[in-house]
């Protein structure tokens, strides 16, 4: 029995341990910019880094990602996009 409880702990601790791991992973975890690019920008692919591209580098890669997502029948509706384009701006390379 005690060996269980040693195993639960472990897990848990290992779970709460990745978990901020992936949050710190990109900036500003909190924001409402970036919660919505972990949501609609995970649904193809991985997650890729806001500092990976410069600001128009990004304007061009949205535009892309929006003709994917259009293909897909997938909604990207405008006021979705600022918000990322915002968040991608803010902390582009
Ligand atoms: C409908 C599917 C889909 C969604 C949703 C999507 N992508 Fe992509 N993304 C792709 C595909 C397909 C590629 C590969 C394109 C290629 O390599 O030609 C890609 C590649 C990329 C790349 C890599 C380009 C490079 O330089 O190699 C980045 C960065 C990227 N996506 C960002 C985003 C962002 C930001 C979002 C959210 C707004 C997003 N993606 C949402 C389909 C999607």
């Amino acid at each position: 029995m005690a060996r269980c409880t040693t195993t639960l702990v472990f897990v848990v601790g290992l779970l709460i341990m990745t978990g901020c791991s992936m949050t710190q992973s990109i900036p500003e975890p909190e924001s409402p910019g970036a919660e919505l690019y972990l949501k609609k920008c995970t649904q193809c692919h991985g997650l890729p880094a806001p500092q990976r591209h410069t600001a128009e580098q990004w304007d061009h890669l949205l535009v892309m990602m929006q003709s994917f997502m259009d293909k897909k029948n997938l909604a990207f509706p405008e006021d979705e996009k600022k918000l990322i384009k915002d968040y991608l701006h803010r902390n582009a390379r």
